[in-house]
């Protein structure tokens, strides 16, 4: 049976099969957050109300012979208690923005494989879900193989990768902030901005680079577009694991001989040139690209104090990051990272900048999913500051 085919019984083995209950409870079940364990029975006690017959059914599958569910349990995916999958608790269901990408339910509206118009969500979805085996395998994503980006552009024959890409992608673009800035000029603070937030791992978006333009690209300048890599490394699943989504890092070392573990993918570097201007020959690409956001950050800090008359702070993980540093001691302190205290004074030239930071930075991945483009979106945004604030990017090549 072709694999396509094998997924297709499966699921709908799933789907006819008293096991449906017995997958939905352990895809639902607080547990599904570490792997079940491999001698489990479908039937493994669960808090979920279902009853226990369902999950022992005739004709049912045992979930320890689900295949791929223990890959799956352990992924972030099927991570029942993270924020992703918890935000909306309080409003009692995801709105439409969001539910796309944070539920089942959403994801499968989105597609159309409930039934409604594909393309967009029609409904809020309903909380206390995961990203389930459904939401990858269903009659939409058999033959999904474009991805849409926020800023319109459609990338097609992208295989089964277009499936992380319609949730990797991120939220806003080079035009939505363009249009949201509109004739403000580039030095004047305009109190009604609001931080424009890209989202979180747009791997699919950086990937892609000024094909997809999710980076704030700088009017005059030129990017690069997909990824430049050793084929076929230049796709997700050829890095990441299926199911798991763990980064195959003994496959990195074949080629990267610096390659010893996980931590030591930031150490990996091949080209000679010295992108940070640091004049560091032996740090990695992932390094070098941490320096080149400590030289933004300090030159937004800079030009947020002289020239936008706050000065500013960076909180990585309080929404919406960036917060008046009100007592002016360069530090997001507690009572400074929270919601009525957060950044008004933006201008243009500080929220491109700000936006390119946060796209680099709320995606780990950058270095491996396109060093080149998230390079060139750090230091043009550097640049592009320096036109009010002293920067130094003279020995910094440009890639
Ligand atoms: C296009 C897909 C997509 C849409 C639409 C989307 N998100 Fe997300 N969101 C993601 C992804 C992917 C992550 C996971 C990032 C990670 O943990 O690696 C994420 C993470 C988050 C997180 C965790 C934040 C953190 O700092 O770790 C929150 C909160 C969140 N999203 C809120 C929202 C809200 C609110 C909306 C609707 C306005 C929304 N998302 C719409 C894809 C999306
Ligand atoms: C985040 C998306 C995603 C989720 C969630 C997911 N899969 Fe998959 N799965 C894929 C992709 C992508 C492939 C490879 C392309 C294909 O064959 O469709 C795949 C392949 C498979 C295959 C075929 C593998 C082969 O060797 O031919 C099976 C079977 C499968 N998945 C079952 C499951 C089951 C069961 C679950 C839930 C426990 C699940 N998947 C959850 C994305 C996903
Ligand atoms: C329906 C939306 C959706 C699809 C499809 C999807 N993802 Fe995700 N992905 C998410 C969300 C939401 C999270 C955050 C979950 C969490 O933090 O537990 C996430 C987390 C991840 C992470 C871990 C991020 C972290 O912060 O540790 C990786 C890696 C990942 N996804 C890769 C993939 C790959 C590869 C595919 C395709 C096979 C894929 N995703 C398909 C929404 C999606
Ligand atoms: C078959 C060999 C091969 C494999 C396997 C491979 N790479 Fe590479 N990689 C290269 C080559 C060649 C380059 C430099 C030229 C290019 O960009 O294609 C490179 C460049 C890179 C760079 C940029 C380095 C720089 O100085 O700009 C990173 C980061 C990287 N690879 C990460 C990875 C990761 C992570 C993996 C494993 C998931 C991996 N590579 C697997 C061959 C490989
Ligand atoms: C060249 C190999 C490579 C390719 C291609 C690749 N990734 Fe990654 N990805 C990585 C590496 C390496 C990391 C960072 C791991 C680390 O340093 O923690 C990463 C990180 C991530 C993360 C964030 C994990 C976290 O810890 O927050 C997500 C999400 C992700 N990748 C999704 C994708 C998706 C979706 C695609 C396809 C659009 C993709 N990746 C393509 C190698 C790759």
């Amino acid at each position: 049976m072709s694999s396509q085919g094998r997924i297709r019984h499966v699921i709908a083995a799933l789907l006819t099969g008293g096991v449906t209950a017995a997958v939905l409870m352990l895809a639902s079940a607080p547990r599904a957050q570490t792997p079940a364990p491999a001698a489990a029975p479908a039937a493994a006690p669960s808090p979920a109300p279902a009853p226990a017959a369902a999950a022992v059914a005739p004709g049912s599958i045992p979930a320890a012979e689900v295949p791929f569910y223990a890959e799956w349990a352990s992924s972030p995916h099927a991570k029942r208690d993270a924020e992703e999958f918890n935000h909306w608790n309080k409003e009692g269901n995801i709105p439409v923005e969001c539910a796309r990408c944070h539920s089942t339910p959403g994801f499968l509206d989105y597609l159309g494989a409930d039934g409604s118009t594909a393309g967009k969500v029609d409904h809020p979805a309903p909380i206390g879900t995961v990203i389930t085996c459904m939401a990858c395998h269903n009659s939409k994503t058999v033959n999904l193989t474009s991805v849409t980006f926020p800023s319109g552009v459609t990338v097609k024959n992208q295989g089964a990768e277009a499936r992380c890409m319609t949730c990797h992608q991120g939220l806003e673009s080079t035009a939505s902030v363009n249009k949201a800035m509109g004739d403000t000029a580039d030095d004047t603070v305009q109190p009604k901005f609001e931080f424009i937030n890209v989202h979180y791992a747009s791997a699919g978006a950086m990937m892609f680079g000024n094909i997809a333009h999710v980076g704030y690209e700088y009017p005059g300048k030129t990017y690069i577009g997909r990824v430049q890599h050793q084929a076929p490394y230049t796709r997700c699943l050829a890095c990441h694991e299926t199911h798991t989504v763990a980064v195959k890092v003994n496959d990195c070392m074949a080629c990267h001989k610096e390659v010893t573990d996980k931590a030591s993918l930031h150490s990996i570097r091949v080209s000679k040139d010295d992108r940070a201007g640091d004049g560091n020959d032996n740090e990695g690409v992932a390094q070098q690209i941490d320096h080149l956001r400590a030289q933004l950050f300090a030159a937004l800090t800079d030009y947020a104090k002289t020239v936008a008359g706050k000065p500013i702070v960076y909180q990585i993980d309080v929404f919406p990051y960036f917060f008046n540093d009100t007592n002016g001691n360069g530090t997001p302190d507690k009572d400074e990272t929270k919601f009525p205290n957060r950044y008004k004074a933006w201008t243009p030239r500080l929220m491109k900048a700000a936006y390119n930071y946060q796209f680099v930075t709320k995606d780990p991945g950058a270095y491996a999913h396109n060093p080149a483009y998230a390079i060139e979106l750090l230091q043009d945004s550097i640049s592009d500051l320096g036109a009010k604030v002293k920067v130094d990017l003279s020995k910094a090549k440009r890639p």
